[in-house]
């Protein structure tokens, strides 16, 4: 796109884009004194935070360790996390589950003693979840957005999306930096120039790449994809983590029976009523989730069957409704009474354990630009996310990058002039089945060809098809005025690249990458690291006449 005007940019020390846990985290850790804006794509609460169920992981009994819950990580991760950043996280977990106590957050407390109750859940060997009921994303949620809104120095933007990055280049090296990000405006449908000392990515996760997605719609991986195109590395993409189960209903959406019911005794079972998860795993329903995701797939399969059943009618009504409140209701509200029957259930695409390549403060690869949250990838998940260590990591990395961000903003040098956005040489859409069904299409593939199991021959197929649809969506970019949708399939598509690409590197089998094809583990564990062409770590070539 071209931009030629000149900008009167909104003006920030600190531009956050997201307003989920991460994003809201950080900006409370900030510095009063820092002016800060927070944009949210849509409504505040429409991230995948406000849906969290099941908890947080956290040392906080005094029978767990920190020794304990770093070696479940690891196990988890399938030889693939860094083992630096799995202790740094849950070594600040104590402290980060405190802050949030702190803050207001209502989490559940044990009738009996008053203690808060903890919670278990797959690959975890001890109750180390801290949960709200099976709301802990909305108890979550609203008590950070209540204390941000009560904040004079930071400012919320609500239905702001970034579409690009703004980067200059740094008076002090030969390095460009972000200085900035180009923001649609879907209140006045025109595009702002939001400039900043600082941008922080706090965009959430792409699992809205699949057909059949645990996530709210905007998760479209727009901070990988705007990181991406600006020059910074991403990683592991090809570990999309499935959540195995989800409510099966054609009418429910995205609805997630959370992990916490298996921890809590919930056992899953065939069309037949008999369990089988202990065919699979030594650990049964409480597996690590790639296990059991793979497992219900491969009965469905095997059987020809919609849905596996998860049951935990045999618990008293009293306990169910006391620990899953929110599921019992939904699923009545479909009709489906959990204290007398089982649910059904299928796996879902779930959470991004890729994304954009970050170190323990969540500088990114291009100077004062920072990744948190899901849409970062710091090492802690390897080739498996360990159920409730994501919001763990949202809150432990916001307050790394605060540390980082306030200790670095003043040696910042103003930016120069911004360019503002050109529109002039756009046209509106008069074709927006384009998008529709380029949308439809890309998900559908993704979810076909590259998703629990996965061979080279499908993944060539979505390799092709990726790139016939890159170009058309980069032709339709460059014609039509922008919008949300365009916006966020533009993004899609650069992620369903980076996920492919990762998948046909990836020749082994391991944790939530499954291939027919290479069934077994490689010998060394190696993280895939994609470099794009504009490297933003390499010094700028200046071209001379
Ligand atoms: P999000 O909460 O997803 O927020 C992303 C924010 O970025 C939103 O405000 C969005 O509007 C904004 N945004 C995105 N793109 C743009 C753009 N282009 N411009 C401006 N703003 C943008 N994890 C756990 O640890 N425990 C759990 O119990 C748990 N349960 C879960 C249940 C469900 C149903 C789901 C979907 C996930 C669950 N997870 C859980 C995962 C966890 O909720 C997420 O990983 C975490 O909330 C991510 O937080 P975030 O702040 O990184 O992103
Ligand atoms: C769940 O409650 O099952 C989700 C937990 C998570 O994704 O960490």
């Amino acid at each position: 796109m071209i931009k030629n005007q000149t900008a009167s940019p909104f003006s920030y020390d600190v531009l956050i884009l997201g307003s989920g846990a991460a994003g809201l985290s950080l900006a409370l850790n900030l510095n009063p004194q820092l002016n800060v804006a927070v944009l949210s794509k849509s409504q505040l609460n429409e991230g995948s935070t406000w849906y969290a169920q099941g908890g947080i992981a956290a040392v906080l009994d005094d029978n767990d360790s920190i020794e304990s819950h770093v070696t479940d990580t690891l196990n988890a991760g399938g030889g693939l996390c860094h083992k630096d950043a799995v202790e740094f996280t849950v070594s600040h977990s104590t402290q980060a589950i405190q802050w949030l106590i702190d803050l207001g957050v209502n989490f559940t407390r044990k009738p009996s003693s008053g203690d808060f109750h903890l919670t278990r859940e797959g690959g975890h060997s001890q109750r180390r979840i801290i949960h709200s009921a099976d709301a802990t994303g909305r108890a979550l949620h609203t008590t950070l957005i209540e204390k941000v809104e009560a904040a004079p120095n930071i400012k919320l933007y609500d239905h702001f999306i970034a579409l690009d990055l703004i980067s200059q280049p740094d008076p002090s090296s030969k390095k460009l930096r972000c200085t900035g990000a180009y923001v649609y405006n879907r209140n006045t449908d025109s595009v702002d120039t939001f400039a900043a000392k600082t941008v922080v990515l706090a965009t959430g996760g792409a699992s809205k790449v699949y057909l059949y997605s645990s996530n709210p719609d905007g998760a479209s991986g727009d901070g990988i994809a705007m990181a991406w195109r600006a020059g910074c590395r991403v990683a592991n993409m090809e570990f999309n983590q499935f959540h195995p189960t989800c409510l099966f209903n054609p009418k429910a959406k995205s609805f997630l029976i959370t992990e916490a019911v298996r921890g809590e005794g919930g056992k899953l079972r065939l069309p037949n009523g008999e369990r089988f998860m202990d065919r699979f795993h030594k650990l049964g329903e409480l597996a690590p989730r790639d296990v059991v995701a793979r497992a219900i797939d491969h009965e469905m399969k095997r059987l020809g069957s919609d849905c596996v059943y998860l049951d935990i009618s045999h618990k008293t009504p009293e306990f169910i409704a006391s620990h899953f409140p929110t599921v019992k209701q939904k699923c009545l509200s479909y009709g489906i009474d959990i204290t007398k029957e089982a649910i059904p259930v299928v796996p879902a695409a779930h959470y991004t354990c890729g994304g954009v390549v970050v170190d323990k403060s969540g500088q990114t690869d291009l100077s004062n630009l920072y990744a948190i949250g899901e849409t970062s990838f710091t090492g802690l998940h390897g080739a498996n996310r360990m159920a409730s260590n994501s919001l763990l990591e949202c809150v432990v990395y916001a307050q790394s990058a605060a540390n980082a961000i306030e200790s670095s903003i003043n040696a910042i040098a103003p930016h120069t002039a911004i360019a503002g956005w050109d529109a002039t040489r756009v046209t509106n859409s008069d074709e927006d089945v384009v998008i529709s069904h380029n949308w439809d299409e890309l998900r559908r593939f993704m979810w076909d060809y590259v998703g629990i199991v996965r061979t080279q021959k499908r993944l060539e197929r979505a390799d092709h098809r990726i790139k016939l649809l890159k170009k058309e969506i980069n032709e339709y970019y460059s014609n039509y005025k922008v919008g949300n949708d365009l916006i966020e399939l533009r993004n899609l598509a650069v992620v369903a690249e980076l996920i492919i690409r990762s998948a046909m590197r990836r020749k082994e089998s391991r944790g939530l990458h499954y291939s027919l094809d290479y069934p077994n583990l490689a010998e060394v564990a190696r993280d895939t690291i994609l470099v794009p062409d504009n490297f933003a770590s390499q010094d700028i070539i200046v071209h001379q006449n």
